[in-house]
C-alpha cells in the first residue's frame, strides 16, 4: 500500500494501540442444552463477562469487539453496560455468523481504524491471566505478524484414520513426536492488516486464525499458554473453571 508510516510485519510496534475480537456467537453444543454458551454463568457471573473481563485488564488494551449470537446482541449490550470495565476500555458488540471462522471475520469488519494490533480471544476461554494476553500484545508489538500462547501436551496424540460409525476401531496412521506439539489456547496476537488479508483470502475450514495466516505463508510463533486459558467445552470444565475462581478468591482475601 501506499501508506509508508505503517510499519511492515517485522518491525517493531511500540505504539500500536490494540483492540480484541471476542466471538461470543457459538451455541456450546457440547455443553449441552441450555444458553448460548459465552452467557452461562460462572460464580453468578456470565462466562463472556470474565472474557471481557480477562481482555480489559491489559492495560494495553483500548477497545473490546464481542460477537454476539445473532439474536442475542441486544442481551449482551445490557450485560456489558451492567458490568463495569475500565475507564480505558471501548466495547462495541456486533452479531455472529455460523462459523467460529465467520464470526471473527465480522468482528474484525466492525473495527475502527486507529487499532494496529488485534487479538482474538474465545469468550470460552474465560480465565485466561493477564501476563499471558500481555505477553502475546508484546510479542506482536515486537515484530511477530502472529502469535500465539501454547502449552506442550500432557497426552501423547494419534493420527488415525476417523471412521464414520460411532465406537468403531480406528486404524492409526502416525503418532507425531509429542515433545514437538503444543496445545494452542487463545488470546492469538496479529498484525491487524496480516490479519485482515488472511481472512479475505483462505476460504477453508479452520479452527484458529493463526492457520489461516499460517496458510498465507507468513511467521507465526508460540509463546508460553497458561493452564488456566483453557476452554471451557463439556460440562467438566464448568466445574474446573468454578474451581479455578474459587481458588482465586482465597488466594486474592475476597
Ligand atoms: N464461536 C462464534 N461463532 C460461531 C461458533 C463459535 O463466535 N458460529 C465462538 C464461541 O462462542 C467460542 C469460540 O468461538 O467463544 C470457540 O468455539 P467453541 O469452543 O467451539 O464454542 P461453541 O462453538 O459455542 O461450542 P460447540 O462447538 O460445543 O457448539
Ligand atoms: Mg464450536
Amino acid at each position: 500500500m501506499s501508506d509508508v508510516s505503517r510499519p511492515s510485519p517485522a518491525e517493531p510496534r511500540t505504539e500500536a494501540r490494540t483492540a480484541v475480537v471476542i466471538p461470543a456467537a457459538g451455541r456450546g453444543v457440547r455443553l449441552g442444552p441450555g444458553a448460548p454458551k459465552a452467557l452461562r454463568a460462572l460464580n453468578g457471573t456470565p462466562m463472556l463477562i470474565h472474557a471481557v473481563r480477562a481482555m480489559a485488564a491489559s492495560r494495553a488494551v483500548s477497545l473490546v469487539v464481542v460477537v454476539a449470537p445473532p439474536d442475542g446482541t441486544a442481551e449482551v449490550k445490557s450485560l456489558l453496560d451492567a458490568h463495569a470495565l475500565p475507564e480505558r476500555t471501548d466495547f462495541l458488540v456486533v452479531p455472529g455468523g455460523d462459523t467460529r471462522q465467520e464470526s471473527v471475520r465480522l468482528g474484525l469488519e466492525a473495527l475502527p481504524p486507529d487499532h494496529d494490533i488485534v487479538l482474538v480471544h474465545d469468550a470460552a476461554r474465560p480465565l485466561v491471566p493477564v501476563d499471558t494476553v500481555d505477553a502475546v500484545i508484546e510479542a506482536v508489538r515486537e515484530g511477530a505478524a502472529a502469535v500465539v500462547p501454547a502449552l506442550p501436551l500432557a497426552d501423547t496424540v494419534k493420527e488415525v484414520e476417523p471412521t464414520t460409525a460411532p465406537g468403531e476401531p480406528e486404524p492409526v496412521v502416525a503418532t507425531p513426536e509429542r515433545a514437538r506439539l503444543r496445545a494452542v489456547q487463545t488470546p492469538q496476537g496479529f498484525d491487524r492488516t496480516t490479519l485482515v488479508r488472511a481472512h479475505e483470502t483462505v476460504t477453508g475450514d479452520v479452527t484458529d486464525d493463526a492457520s489461516m495466516v499460517e496458510q498465507l505463508g507468513e511467521r507465526v510463533v508460540v509463546v508460553p499458554g497458561h493452564e488456566e486459558a483453557f476452554k471451557v467445552t463439556r460440562p467438566l470444565d464448568l466445574v474446573l473453571a468454578e474451581a479455578v475462581l474459587a481458588r482465586r478468591r482465597l488466594n486474592d482475601g475476597f
